[in-house]
C-alpha cells in the first residue's frame, strides 16, 4: 500500500498517515547547518560536523522508534496531544506531512484545534526555524497551553552517549525571557552555544529534563503539559532541555503564529563573555532579530524555494513529453528527487542518516568523489572546493586516507588507507568536474599531500600519482592489488580474521602480496582514458602516450586473466585463486566487474560484453534489482572477509547493493540495449515501488543503499536510505546514458538509449552558461542511434552540441533512428 503521494507541482512528497513503516525523513539545510527531520517531527540537527557539533540529542535504535525531535505539546481544555502524532501517538482528526526541497510541513488537527508547522534551515544562517500556527476551527473560544520541547546534546555526540560519569555534571543553561541558551562546556574550550527561542512572551520555561517529564516518564507522558504549567526549572548537570510554555487565547477562526528558532552561535575567543559567567549574546541577538516575525520567516522560506527552483532548473524532464504513463515516475525522480538526494549525499557523505549515526564515519574518499558525479551540475564551485579538500588527504604515493573529518578536513587515522580503488576515484571526480565546467585551471591548484602544505603540488600531479599508484601496485596477473578492499569494502582478501570484533577493514593478518582486483582494473580502464585526454588537452603529450600504453596493458591483463568464459572474474584471493569464477562453490559471479568492464568498453567488439551482461541477467537479476553475487556465501570464509560474514541476501553478500546497479544500466546502454537499461533503472527506482511500501518500508522518494536479495527472507525490503552512492550513479545513468545528455570535454553529447516504445521525451539542461531545450523524437521506435540533430533550427553535424556560453536558451531537436 501507499502512505502518501508525490505532489509534482509543489515538488513535495505528501505523507498522509503518520505510521509509515519506518520514519520517512527529510534533510533541512544545504550549507553548514543540517537537520534530519522525520514525518513525525523526529530527528536532530548539527552544525558542520554530525559528531563534534551536535545540537540536539537523538537515540538511535530506540523503542519506540524515532523518539526525540522538536515537539510541541498542546493542552486544550485538559486534553494533551502532540500534533506531529509522535511522541504521544495522539489520535488526530487530520494529519499530513509534506517533505519538500529543504523544508517540511506538518499539519494536523484535533477537536477543532488546527496545527501547522513549517520547518526549514534558512540560507546563510546556522539555525532551524519552525513556524507554528494554531487555528481555532471550533465554534467557541479556546485557551491553549503549548509546550515546546527539545533535548540538547552535549555537543560531542559520541561522548554524549557514553561518558555519563562526566556528562551528568556538566550541563549548563542560561535563560533570558523566551530565549533558552545551552552553554555546556562554554566555560572551558568551546566558544559556541545553542539558543532555543520563540518570538513571543513565554509564560514559563523548563530546562531540566526530569522536572519537565517527571520521574520515569517518557516523551509520551510528560508531566508538565498535563499539569498545564511550566516549572521554570534551571538545569544543572543531568540533561538540559529547552521548553517554552506559551499561552494562546483563540477566538473561533482565530489563528496565532509563532516562530521558534534553534540556532548555533559562535563568538571570537576574546569576546566570549558579556560579564563573568554570562555568555556574550551578540550573535544570538543578531540571528533572532532577523527571524523575529512570521513575515521574516516566510521571506527566508521564499528565498530557499527560489534557491531550489534555480538548482533544479539545471536539469529538468518535461513530464508532458512522455508517451508512457509510468514514465512520470522516472521524470519525478530524475528531475527532482534524485538530484535532491545528490545534494544530500554531497553534503553528508555517509555520516548522518537514520542508519548512519553521524559519530562514526566522516567523509569517504571514494564516496565523496562519486557523490560529485550527481552534484557537479548543481553547484560546480562547491564541487571544485570539495575536490581540493579530498585531494589534500591523498598521500604522496597516490594512495589516500579512506575517510576524513569534515570539521578538520584531515584524514582519519583510525581507518587509515590501503583501499586500492580510492586513488582512481579522484580522477573520476576531477574528469566529471572538467567535463561539466571546462575549467582546466583546477589542475594547476596547489594542493597538499597528507594535509601537509610542505608537500603541496598541483592537482594534476595528484591525478598522476593516482594513476601511477595503480600502475605500480599490481599482482602476478598484472591486475591491481586489492589492498584492504576495493569498492566492495567487504572483499577483505588480506584480512584473515578469526577474532570476533576485529575490524574487517583495518586488519591484515595475511598479506601474501598477490590478492588482485579485476574491478580496480576495470575502473582503471574506464577512468584512464579521461586521464589521457586531460593530459592531451593540457599539452602533456608524453604523459598521454604513457597513459594510453598503461591502459592497453591493463586491458590486456583483463582479457587474459579477467575473463571466465561467460563473465568477468571478480578478483584473485591471497592464494591466487579465482573469486567470481565457475569453479567457485559460492560467489561464482559478481556484478561489479561485469558492469564496470563493459562500461569501459571491454569485450564490446567480440561479443563478450553481451555475454557478460546476459550472464548478469541470468544469474543475478531479481524482481527488485540485481543482486551483488551468486550463489550467496553460505559460510564464513577466512580468505574473503566481511562479504561472507553477512547472512545470505544481505548487504554485500548477495543483497541488491543498489550502488552498482546503475553500472549495469550504463553498460547496457554501451551495448545499445535501451529496454534492458531502462528495466535495470526502474527496478531499484523507489518511485516505482511506492505502492509496495509495506514490503520496501523506506521512503519512496529516495534511493536506499540496499534492498534484501533473493536469498533473504524479506526479499525486497530496503535498508539504509539516503546516504548511498546509488544517488549519484543512478542520476548519471538516467540523465547521461538513458536520456543520453552527457557532458564531455568538447560540449554536450546527445546519445539517448531508451526502450523502443518510448516515443520521445524532452529535457532542459543547463550547461556551461546556456540552457539547452532538447526534444527527442523516437517515432522510429529505435533503442539507440540518431538520425539527425538540429540546433536552433539548423542542421547539426555529429552528436556533440556546441558550447554557447551566451546565457540564452537554445532549441535542440533530435530525431532517433538509423542515420
Ligand atoms: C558503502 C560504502 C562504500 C562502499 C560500499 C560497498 O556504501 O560507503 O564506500 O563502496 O559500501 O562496500
Ligand atoms: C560495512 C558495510 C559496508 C560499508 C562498510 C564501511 O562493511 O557492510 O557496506 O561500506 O561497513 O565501513
Amino acid at each position: 500500500m501507499q502512505y502518501g503521494f508525490f505532489d509534482d507541482d509543489a515538488k513535495e512528497y505528501v505523507i498522509t498517515r503518520p505510521d509509515t513503516p519506518y520514519p520517512w525523513i527529510n534533510y533541512l539545510g544545504c550549507e553548514e547547518f543540517f537537520s534530519l527531520f522525520s514525518n513525525t517531527s523526529g530527528g536532530y540537527c548539527f552544525c558542520r560536523d554530525a559528531r563534534m557539533l551536535r545540537l540536539t540529542r537523538y537515540r538511535y535504535n530506540n523503542v519506540p522508534a524515532d523518539a526525540g525531535g522538536r515537539y510541541f505539546y498542546l493542552r486544550d481544555n485538559a486534553d494533551v496531544w502532540t500534533p506531529s502524532w509522535m511522541p504521544m501517538k495522539s489520535k488526530l482528526d487530520r494529519y499530513e506531512c509534506r517533505h519538500g526541497m529543504g523544508y517540511s510541513k506538518i499539519s494536523s488537527s484535533r477537536n477543532g484545534l488546527a496545527f501547522k508547522q513549517i520547518s526549514f534551515v534558512p540560507l546563510g544562517d546556522n539555525c532551524e526555524i519552525h513556524k507554528v500556527t494554531l487555528t481555532n476551527e471550533s465554534a467557541s473560544e479556546k485557551n491553549i497551553d503549548m509546550f515546546s520541547f527539545i533535548e540538547f546534546c552535549l555537543w560531542n555526540a559520541n561522548d554524549d552517549m557514553t561518558n555519563f560519569q562526566r556528562n551528568f555534571s556538566i550541563g549548563e543553561v542560561e535563560i533570558e525571557g523566551s530565549r533558552i541558551y545551552h552553554k555546556t562546556e562554554y566555560r572551558e574550550r568551546r566558544n559556541h552555544y545553542a539558543v532555543w527561542s520563540v518570538n513571543a512572551p513565554a509564560a514559563g520555561f523548563d530546562t531540566d529534563r526530569q522536572t519537565f517529564l517527571g520521574l520515569y516518564n517518557g516523551f509520551d507522558s510528560p508531566q508538565t503539559p498535563f499539569s498545564g504549567k511550566a516549572n521554570n526549572s534551571v538545569a544543572s548537570g543531568w540533561a538540559p532541555i529547552g521548553s517554552h510554555h506559551i499561552k494562546a487565547k483563540l477566538a473561533p477562526n482565530e489563528s496565532k503564529t509563532y516562530v521558534f528558532t534553534l540556532g548555533f552561535c559562535e563568538n571570537p575567543q576574546d569576546q566570549k563573555w558579556e560579564k563573568p559567567g554570562i555568555i556574550n549574546k551578540t550573535p544570538a541577538n543578531k540571528l533572532l532579530e532577523k527571524y523575529n516575525t512570521a513575515e521574516a520567516a516566510d521571506k527566508a522560506l521564499a528565498e530557499l524555494n527560489a534557491y531550489w527552483k534555480n538548482l533544479l532548473g539545471k536539469f529538468t524532464v518535461d513530464a508532458a513529453s512522455l508517451s508512457r504513463p509510468d514514465d512520470i515516475k522516472m521524470a519525478r525522480m530524475a528531475g527532482v528527487w534524485n538530484q535532491y538526494q545528490c545534494m544530500v549525499t554531497f553534503n553528508m557523505s555517509r555520516s548522518a542518516s537514520y542508519f548512519e549515526s553521524g559519530i562514526g564515519r566522516g567523509m569517504g574518499f571514494r564516496d565523496s568523489n562519486q557523490d560529485l558525479l550527481g552534484f557537479v551540475h548543481l553547484v560546480p564551485e562547491r564541487a571544485r572546493s570539495r575536490i581540493l579538500d579530498i585531494a589534500a588527504t591523498q598521500f604522496p604515493d597516490g594512495s589516500a586516507y579512506h575517510q576524513y573529518q569534515p570539521l578538520t578536513k584531515r584524514g582519519n587515522n583510525e581507518v587509515g588507507s590501503g583501499f586500492n580503488d580510492d586513488p582512481l576515484w579522484l580522477i573520476c571526480g576531477v574528469a566529471a568536474y572538467i567535463k561539466e565546467t571546462g575549467d582546466y585551471s583546477i589542475l594547476d591548484e596547489k594542493v597538499p599531500f597528507d594535509n601537509d602544505e610542505k608537500l603541496a603540488d598541483t592537482l594534476f600531479i595528484h591525478l598522476k600519482r593516482s594513476f601511477d599508484f595503480t600502475v605500480t601496485h599490481k599482482g602476478p596477473h598484472g591486475l591491481p592489488l586489492i589492498g584492504r578492499a576495493d569498492w566492495n569494502d567487504c572483499l577483505n582478501l588480506n584480512c584473515f580474521s578469526a577474532t570476533p570484533g576485529e575490524s574487517f577493514q583495518t586488519t591484515a593478518n595475511f598479506e601474501s602480496g598477490v590478492a588482485e582486483s579485476v574491478l580496480i582494473a576495470a575502473i582503471f580502464a574506464f577512468v584512464g582514458p579521461d586521464y589521457a585526454e586531460i593530459c592531451k588537452r593540457t599539452n602533456r603529450a608524453d604523459e598521454a602516450a604513457y597513459a594510453e600504453k598503461e591502459i592497453k596493458t591493463m586491458t590486456d591483463a583483463i582479457n587474459l586473466h579477467g575473463w571466465d568464459g561467460d563473465w568477468f572474474v571478480r578478483a584473485y584471493d591471497a592464494y591466487g585463486k579465482k573469486i567470481g569464477g565457475k569453479e567457485c562453490d559460492d560467489g561464482k559471479i559478481f556484478i561489479e566487474s561485469n558492469g564496470f568492464a563493459v562500461m569501459a568498453g571491454i569485450g564490446v567488439n567480440d561479443g563478450r560484453a553481451v555475454k557478460a551482461l546476459d550472464s548478469v541477467k541470468e544469474h543475478l537479476d531479481s524482481k527488485y534489482g540485481i543482486v551483488l553475487l551468486q550463489p550467496a556465501y553460505k559460510n564464513y570464509h577466512l580468505e574473503l572477509g566481511e562479504v561472507s560474514s553477512y547472512p545470505p541476501g544481505y548487504k554485500e553478500n548477495a543483497g541488491i547493493f543498489c550502488h552498482n546497479n546503475p553500472w549495469v544500466t550504463i553498460a547496457e546502454t554501451v551495448l545499445g540495449r535501451g529496454k534492458r537499461a531502462f528495466e535495470t533503472y526502474t527496478k531499484i527506482c523507489p518511485a516505482y515501488r511506492e505502492d509496495d511500501s509495506d514490503l520496501r518500508r523506506l521512503e519512496p522518494y529516495v534511493y536506499a543503499q540496499m534492498v534484501a536479495g533473493k536469498d533473504a527472507p524479506r526479499h525486497g525490503e530496503a535498508k539504509n536510505s539516503w546516504l548511498t552512492g546509488t544517488a549519484a550513479w543512478t542520476f548519471v545513468s538516467i540523465s547521461q546514458y538513458i536520456l543520453g545528455v552527457r557532458p564531455v570535454f568538447d560540449g554536450l553529447l546527445i546519445d539517448p538509449c531508451i526502450p523502443s516504445d518510448m516515443k520521445g521525451f524532452a529535457v532542459t539542461r543547463h550547461f556551461r552558461g546556456a540552457d539547452y531545450h532538447i526534444t527527442v523524437d523516437n517515432s522510429a521506435g529505435a533503442e539507440k542511434g540518431i538520425k539527425s540533430i538540429t540546433v536552433d533550427g539548423k542542421a547539426h553535424e555529429g552528436k556533440v552540441l556546441p558550447i554557447f556560453n551566451d546565457g540564452k536558451v537554445h532549441k535542440i531537436t533530435v530525431i532517433m533512428g538509423a542515420c
